[in-house]
């Protein structure tokens, strides 16, 4: 088989980089090594940035995410039994738009059988090889046989458990981790949210946060020790302890009901560099990772698609290889700007184990400049809305 572009992964990344890239004519065979129905079981965040919404409009995949999507211009910030708003118009020409990723995935599935795109799942032991020359391949196995895909260019859309960045050489990466001490229990109910917009909380009890999917159903997470089970922590127990963790008023209005998904998620920072080699260049969590606290790790993997969608079409119209030679140092630059957000925020909201009376002192004084200060809440907004690519 031959083909332009093979995109190893079919989650967001690897799916709305072969949506732009057929609306430019260029072809793509997306290899998965799920099925469809196990990838769109991954419950993830939910809250697009301005750039992620303009993409999936030139993928022409916006249409039910602008329909049942909540346009949300502005987030709450609790602490000590305060609250104050972030209005993210009054410091950008921006919003963000919360629309679960689930749900973003499953329209990019739709539009590529739409354009009869070529994805296989349920691959096994994808290899790439010589991407470090001009003529790379891909191997599979499919149905118990083996295949080989002849291309030009790789993309390597397989998160952070893939083939895709161990097959940079160990001695060409240069990888950079932060493994916070805590995690997240979150939960998924069938219930009307406890508010129309965010709540960030950040009480003597930890980390909590009220965020939503639609008008019946929500998303609740509290900060938890790493080693918690999920199935430790009853219904009533989680309700219990997010209600001493949010603000009094928020409390009274949460309605609470039985949990349609729970589960842990760790808290961490990676990035690998390059996202480059040879013709193999790495996409969203392929290359990094973010804790959730800003909701950056779709909206990072679209800023890489971005700039790989620029080069290729770059590329393949103009026979230019400037924005593709320029790939990783452009997409890394945003990379390190959207960490150093996530970072900010994870640090700014949890209670951290080693935290010392000094350190919480920090935090609160961190916090009051952001109730009282124009400019931190400015810089609060343009981070979260999204930076310009
Ligand atoms: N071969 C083929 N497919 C693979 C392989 C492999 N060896 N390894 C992993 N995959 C598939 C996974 O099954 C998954 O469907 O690659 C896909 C990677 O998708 P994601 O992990 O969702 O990563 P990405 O598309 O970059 O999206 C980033 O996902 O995890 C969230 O917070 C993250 O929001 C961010 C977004
Ligand atoms: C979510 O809705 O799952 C969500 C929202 C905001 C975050 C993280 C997760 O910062």
């Amino acid at each position: 088989m031959r083909t332009q572009v093979v995109i190893v992964g079919g989650g967001p990344s690897g799916l709305l980089l072969g949506q732009l890239l057929h609306k430019a004519g260029i072809e793509s065979i997306v290899l998965e090594r799920q099925s469809r129905a196990h990838v769109l079981g991954r419950i993830r965040a939910g809250v697009l940035e301005r750039g992620l919404v303009d993409l999936m409009g030139q993928a022409g995949v916006d249409t039910r995410m602008k329909a049942e999507g909540f346009v949300h211009d502005g987030t709450l910030i609790a602490y000590d039994n305060d609250m104050f708003r972030v209005d993210f118009t009054a410091h950008t020409d921006a919003t963000v738009l919360v629309y679960g990723q689930t749900e973003v995935t499953r329209d990019l599935y739709d539009a590529r059988d739409a354009t009869g795109g070529d994805t296989r799942f349920e691959v096994e032991n994808v290899v790439i090889h010589d991407a470090g020359t001009d003529a790379p391949f891909v191997t599979f196995g499919e149905n118990g046989h083996s295949e080989r895909i002849d291309c030009d260019f790789i993309a390597g859309c397989d998160g952070f458990h893939g083939v895709s960045r161990k097959t940079i050489p160990a001695d060409v990466r240069q990888e950079y981790e932060k493994v916070y001490p805590f995690g997240w229990l979150g939960i998924l109910s069938e219930t009307p949210p406890v508010n129309d917009e965010l709540i960030y909380a950040n009480s003597d009890r930890g980390f909590a946060l009220c965020s939503m999917r639609n008008a019946n159903l929500s998303r609740y997470y509290i900060q938890c020790d790493t080693s918690d089970d999920p199935a430790s922590w009853s219904d009533d127990a989680f309700w219990d302890e997010l209600r001493r963790r949010i603000p009094p008023q928020a409390a009274e209005a949460l309605v609470t009901g039985p949990s349609i998904e729970k589960s842990i998620a760790p808290l961490r920072s990676f990035v690998c560099e390059p996202m480059r080699w040879g013709r193999l260049f790495l996409c969203g969590d392929a290359a990094h990772i973010v804790p959730p606290t800003g909701a950056k790790g779709l909206n990072t993997a679209a800023s890489d698609v971005h700039y790989l969608n620029q080069g290729l079409r770059q590329f393949y119209g103009q026979g230019d290889s400037e924005g593709i030679d320029r790939y990783s140092e452009r997409a890394l630059a945003r990379v390190w700007k959207t960490q150093r957000f996530s970072w900010w925020f994870s640090t700014l909201m949890h209670h951290f184990p080693d935290q010392t009376a000094f350190d919480k002192k920090m935090q609160r004084a961190e916090l009051a400049l952001l109730r009282d200060s124009r400019e931190a809440q400015a810089a609060m907004a343009l981070s979260y809305v999204g930076l310009a690519y």
